[in-house]
């Protein structure tokens, strides 16, 4: 159980009333955190380190088991707890700490080739744990895995007895199981139904966490606070004030290695239909009539279904070709091993959406986002409206003096309003400067994505994370543009993207934000 916090307004900062209340968040848990996939990149990467962070700041404590699952049949308690160890080599953590904690709370258990009696032996398990550590049957099954293995996995959970059968109450306490699932969520629409109706057979709804990590993001979080805790930017929010809405997500980064994932997802599925489309969501959504999980993921959904669907003018994708990125040369995707010669497969993507709504009808919302892009940088760009009479046109047209609002998601996390000053003196002169704001000049550090996700889950709160009804009408969006019936533009690596993207915004006499926020 938690001991304390903010449980059910789960957006953070707005639960807190400053650092010092944050401060106070003490320990959750105890629970088995089951992590499929523990021997994986994923699970070495983020979540290993996610919990040793926790772990190190006192917000979960030993009696948090971990317990790793992988086919791995070479591994045991004593050799995982190697892994764990040079996961979080460099975490800070005090050593003979680590040494208590991987020591006390972690373990290992292989799953064979996934057959029946090995879930049976895996729940034989976790009940062995629970009964030696005295600890209560609170369980997470974070599926840290390669999507082709989901369907299978759940249902070994399901049918071994670790689905909702397990939740329940004992002594006046109830206690919980979680299943937490990693993105890719289904390839379309209709596998990611099969899969949610999969789930459902063993599991409710309230009982699943997708992830998607952008969600965990101070900076994603902190559009709910922006909006929703300042009148001055939410009575603007609308058809009358807002022009257009830009999204970009833009990476340096290619595809890293990961050509047999890539080559199958391409760009849309990748980034636009999960993060892409959660950023467009939390602009979009309307006010929740409380700020918990139920009702902020009602409005997002509602927000998506009120999206006209696409049509292919209004799509580009493209593809990078060689290029330059920093003064270093870039091979273009086709040349990136394990990608075939004449791949057709999109690291671009630019997208004008329609909402059909009260409040956005008529305002062009673009999302864009890029691999090899020139810079990395995901921001939200808000375009005001010009003033209804331009008095200063011999100083300059309207149209470079829109007030425009940045939310920079990353890097440089924080925000710039861009308005006019009259610069002192004659003759009269107007300049545009940003009243802005860096999360790094105000806050010492901004905890990782994932360090905040998994306390939500052990929490019991699932505010960020994606319901089985958003990520459905996500895919309904986007899975008409998955046919591989529209062109591929390319792109020069270092570049923002094909021609054919930029054109696509000045049909709508608009033009993409590239340069860097402090002008
Ligand atoms: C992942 C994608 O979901 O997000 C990657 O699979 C992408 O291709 C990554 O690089 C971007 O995440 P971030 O947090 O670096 O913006």
């Amino acid at each position: 159980m938690a001991t304390k916090t903010g449980r059910g307004s789960r957006i953070k900062g707005a639960a807190r009333e400053g650092q010092e209340r944050a401060n106070e968040r003490l320990v959750h848990g105890p629970c088995t955190f089951v992590v499929f996939g523990g021997t994986g990149d994923l699970a070495k990467r983020k979540i290993l380190p996610a919990l040793s962070r926790l772990r190190k700041e006192g917000l979960i404590t030993d009696d948090t088991t971990i317990l790793a699952v992988s086919r791995d049949t070479g591994m045991d308690d004593r050799s995982y707890r190697d892994v764990v160890r040079a996961a979080i080599e460099d975490d800070g953590m005090d050593p003979k700490e680590i040494e208590h904690w991987v020591e006390t709370a972690v373990f290992y258990q292989g799953i064979g080739k996934g057959e029946p009696d090995d879930f049976k032996a895996l729940a034989r398990r976790v009940v062995e744990l629970e009964t030696q550590r005295g600890q209560p049957p609170n369980r997470i099954f974070y599926l840290a895995l390669p999507p082709n293995v989901f369907p299978s996995t759940i249902q070994g959970l399901g049918e071994a007895g670790l689905g909702r059968s397990t939740t329940g109450t004992g002594n006046g306490t109830s206690y919980w199981t979680r299943l937490v699932i990693e993105k890719p969520f289904g390839r379309d629409l209709q596998s990611a139904e099969a899969l949610n109706q999969l789930i459902h057979k063993y599991f409710n709804e309230s009982q699943v966490y997708r992830i998607d990590h952008y969600l965990g993001k101070e900076t994603v979080q902190n559009l709910l606070i922006f909006r929703f805790a300042n009148s001055v930017f939410e009575s603007l929010w609308n058809r009358d004030h807002v022009e257009s809405v830009q999204v970009t997500v833009a990476e340096e980064l290619g595809i890293e290695g990961r050509a047999a994932y890539y080559e199958q997802a391409g760009a849309v599925r990748d980034i636009v239909q999960n993060h892409g489309t959660q950023l467009i969501a939390l602009v979009a959504m309307e006010v929740p009539a409380m700020m918990n999980a139920e009702f902020i993921r009602q409005e997002k959904v509602k927000a998506l279904r009120s999206i006209k669907a696409l049509t292919p003018k209004n799509v580009v994708l493209g593809q990078y070709g060689h290029g330059e990125i920093n003064d270093q040369a870039i091979p273009g995707y086709r040349e990136e091993p394990g990608v075939a010669p004449n791949s057709r497969t999109e690291t671009f993507a630019a997208i004008k959406l329609e909402i059909d709504s009260w409040r956005w009808q008529g305002v062009p919302f673009f999302l864009r986002t890029g691999k090899r892009m020139k810079k990395r940088v995901t921001e939200i760009v808000v375009k005001f409206r010009r003033p209804p009479v331009w008095m200063f046109t011999p100083l300059g047209s309207p149209d470079v003096h829109r007030n425009t609002l940045r939310l920079t998601i990353q890097p440089d996390e924080g925000f710039a309003l861009y308005f006019h000053v009259k610069a002192p003196g004659k003759p009269l002169k107007l300049e545009r400067l940003p009243l802005d704001f860096f999360y790094k000049e105000r806050f010492p550090e901004l905890p990782e994505a994932y360090q905040t996700l998994l306390l939500d889950v052990i929490d019991g709160d699932q505010t960020l994370f994606v319901h089985a009804d958003e990520v459905e009408a996500a895919w309904k969006l986007f899975t008409p543009i998955l046919d591989n019936t529209l062109a591929v533009s390319f792109y020069a690596a270092g570049s923002w993207g094909p021609k054919e993207s930029d054109e696509l915004l000045q049909r709508n006499g608009q033009k993409w934000t590239n340069e860097p926020r402090r002008e």
